[in-house]
């Protein structure tokens, strides 16, 4: 274990009894430090985090948590707060009540009770909400009530699952600052997700998940430098719908649709310079675009690369 860590994972294969899950996975986290595990559905995610918090046991290697294996001694567990995908609160209990009855469960000694619920509905900020019932509160609010249950015996590692899972748009941003308000006390965040946008604004270390292996891993910026240099992404925004023979227009240009309608995309080593000229193209092609815009390649970017197996490491 490098000292310093809080968790290290070295080598942990795992599989429920069909083929392998996880092949061989090594994951490193120090105090104050966001890692975003991302990766396609099934690549073994969620997996990796019931052997962090000793759920499961590995098949083979080793996870440490602060120098104990937790699935061997449960008391290492006590480092930890968990805040699962879907909402684990009792709906019908008060944001207070909730705090409350995981204070008790997690030990946290009577007399520290007041100030240790007072403490996590801060860390949260959601002392408004403290005496509305869970099922009343919109899914933002119930993702930071779960981190204040999650953090109530002020653990110094927060694991969170997919927290976007439920929040609408606007309310991420606040889950956001909360999370990054925790990391600045030190907490060390080890969270799966699928807003590669929130992985890109919140992550101090990425690792992409492939089938059980950790096929690239590293800072979000360097991880981008290196993969693709001096291009840049070139999006262009259409005005409407295109026909089949739009699409190959498009397609001729080297554009890619993206997950966003009327939005096609590609990577270009000289992208100011081509963006004008593809402007005129498209114009003459009869594909006029209501944008064209130019910027630095992104986590998506990245995803997609690694995804089809371009950067494995
Ligand atoms: N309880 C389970 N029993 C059997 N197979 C499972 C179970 N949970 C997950 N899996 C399988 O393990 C693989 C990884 O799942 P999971 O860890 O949930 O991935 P992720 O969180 O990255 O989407 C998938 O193929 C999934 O079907
Ligand atoms: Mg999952």
């Amino acid at each position: 274990m490098t000292p310093g860590s809080i968790l290290t994972v070295s080598g942990v294969t795992y599989a429920y009894g069909g083929g392998p899950v996880l092949q061989g996975v090594n994951l490193e986290l120090a105090p104050g430090e966001i890692y975003a595990l991302l990766g396609p559905n099934g690549a073994g995610k969620t997996t990796l985090i019931r052997t962090i918090c000793g759920r499961i046991r590995p098949d083979g290697g080793q996870v440490l948590l602060e120098g104990a294996d937790p699935s061997r001694v449960p008391a290492s567990r006590a480092g930890l707060g968990l805040v699962p995908q879907e909402i684990a609160l009792y709906p019908t209990l008060t944001v207070r009540e909730n705090l409350q009855t995981f204070a008790a469960l997690a030990g946290v000694p009577r007399a520290r009770m007041t100030a240790a619920v007072a403490r996590a509905l801060e860390l949260t900020r959601i002392e408004d909400r403290a005496d509305q019932p869970i099922r009343h509160l919109s899914g933002g609010y119930q993702r930071r009530a779960n981190i204040a249950a999650a953090m109530i015996h002020e653990p110094r590692l927060l694991i969170l699952d997919e927290p976007t899972v439920g929040v609408d748009i606007d309310a991420r941003e606040a889950v956001d600052t909360v999370i990054r308000g925790l990391r600045d006390l030190g907490v060390a965040i080890l969270m799966t997700t699928h807003d590669l946008e929130q992985a890109d604004a919140l992550a101090d270390r990425v690792g992409f998940l492939r089938a059980g292996r950790m096929a690239l891993e590293g800072r979000p910026k360097a991880l981008i430098a290196e993969a693709f240099g001096e291009k840049m992404e070139v999006l262009v925004h259409l005005v409407r719908e295109v026909d089949e023979a739009g699409r190959a227009g498009l397609a001729g240009e080297g554009l890619e649709p993206t997950r966003t309608p009327l939005v096609w995309a590609r990577l270009d080593a000289d992208g100011y310079a081509a963006a004008g000229a593809l402007d005129r193209r498209l114009r003459q092609a009869g594909l006029a675009p209501k944008e064209i815009r130019v910027r630095e390649p992104s986590l998506a970017n990245l995803f997609s690369r690694v995804a089809e197996g371009e950067a494995a490491a």
